[in-house]
């Protein structure tokens, strides 16, 4: 099997992070002997605007749309304002390409070190698929400013939710949750302070939650309680569905809990498949770090798996943990890890390691 995938390298890390990605899927493909990917390699980015006045062509989406998935870096620069190149590039896609679901699993992978000392000594407590709503709340892209930048300025941000749009992120979380050995999920919120979208938000939930009554065990949580339970008891939650906004801001604690937010993985996907669904680490850009190599490709690993799971509908599932395996094997090893896991290892010495385990596993 062929599979096409538009790679969109984007800015600073991003950029060695796709090319180390990209190896180790050759490197997979090349193992297996059963598929193998093709690469459009997309020169979308922070620099190419600056040059060029523009991120993507004005047929961007029929240009994704020819292939079976999108690997994607990172984007921002600091000399563009975030907010141009999120709306330029990253959110359009999601939101056109029919990608309402992100997944963004969390674990602590063999050799990282939580900064808990509860979860240094029972690391498997962390173990979770957080779900974000990724097509509308408070990202929908609603609302305005006037007065400009005057003593007067106002703007509004108008978050939306709609009824079509909860039920299929809540069915799809209640689907992943029946579908793991603990099947439980927690719907995150904050339906007290806000009145109107979050409470519809908890209606819906709890009007789907009643099928599958007996088969996976749900709760609800206010999103500033949720922090305290993830830092205090990460043992009692499995699968945690929130809205846009509020599943971004624990994602990153997630990963933090979990060790680093170099390793967390993230799949942006159609459920339906009618456009192609979209695999990316979590974190940015990284310009601190940028150009010197040393970025931690593992959460772009973990997610070129998630991508493998994803194009093979269910057939390439234990290829996919084969390659979870091999990365876990380089991350279990001192030598083989980055600086934000406490090693020295760099993007590429932990990428041919990861390539050498593929050969092996
Ligand atoms: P960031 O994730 O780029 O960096 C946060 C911190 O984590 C930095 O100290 C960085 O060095 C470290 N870090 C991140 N990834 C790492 C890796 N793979 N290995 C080792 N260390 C790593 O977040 P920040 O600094 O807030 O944002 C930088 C730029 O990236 C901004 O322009 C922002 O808008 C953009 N951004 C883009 C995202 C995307 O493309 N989906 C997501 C998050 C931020
Ligand atoms: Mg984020």
């Amino acid at each position: 099997t062929l599979f096409k995938i538009a790679a969109i390298p984007g800015d600073g890390i991003g950029v060695d992070i796709t090319e180390a990605a990209k190896q180790v899927l050759d490197k997979l493909a090349e193992v297996n002997g059963t598929f193998r990917f093709e690469y459009t390699t997309f020169d979308w980015s922070s620099k190419a605007y600056k040059a060029r006045g523009w991120y993507m062509q004005d047929d961007w989406e029929a240009q994704l749309k020819t292939h079976d998935a999108i690997y994607f870096g990172a984007v921002g620069w600091p000399d563009v304002p975030d907010h141009i190149s999120l709306w330029q590039m990253i959110l359009p896609i999601r939101q056109v390409m029919n990608q309402y679901v992100n997944v963004r699993p969390t674990r602590i992978l063999r050799g990282t070190t939580p900064p808990l000392a509860q979860l240094q000594k029972t690391p498997q407590d962390l173990d979770w698929i957080i779900i974000r709503e990724n097509s509308e709340g408070e990202y929908a892209g609603q609302g305005g400013t006037t007065h400009g930048h005057t003593a007067n300025a106002i703007a509004t941000e108008v978050a939306i939710f709609t009824r079509v749009g909860i039920e299929r992120i809540t069915r799809f979380a209640f689907e992943t949750a029946k579908s793991r050995p603990r099947k439980k999920l927690t719907m995150v919120t904050k339906s007290n302070a806000q009145r109107h979208g979050m409470v519809l938000w908890d209606k819906v939930f709890f009007e789907v939650a009643k099928e599958y009554d007996g088969v996976v065990e749900y709760d609800k949580m206010l999103v500033d309680a949720m922090t305290v339970r993830m830092v205090d008891h990460p043992e009692s939650m499995d699968c945690i569905v929130a809205t846009n906004l509020h599943a971004d801001i624990l994602s990153d604690l997630a990963a933090a809990l979990a060790g680093s937010i170099g390793i967390a993985p993230s799949s942006n996907l159609d459920p339906t498949r009618s456009c192609p669904s979209m695999f990316e680490p979590i974190h940015g850009s990284a310009p601190d770090i940028a150009g010197k190599g040393i970025a931690n490709p593992v959460g772009a690993f973990w997610s070129a798996a998630e991508m493998v799971r994803w194009l093979g509908k269910g057939e390439l599932d234990a290829v996919a943990d084969q390659f979870m395996e091999a990365i876990e094997n380089v991350t279990g090893k001192p030598d083989t890890r980055t600086r934000d896991m406490g090693g020295s290892a760099n993007t590429m010495q932990v990428t041919e390691a990861v390539c050498r385990e593929i050969e092996n596993v």
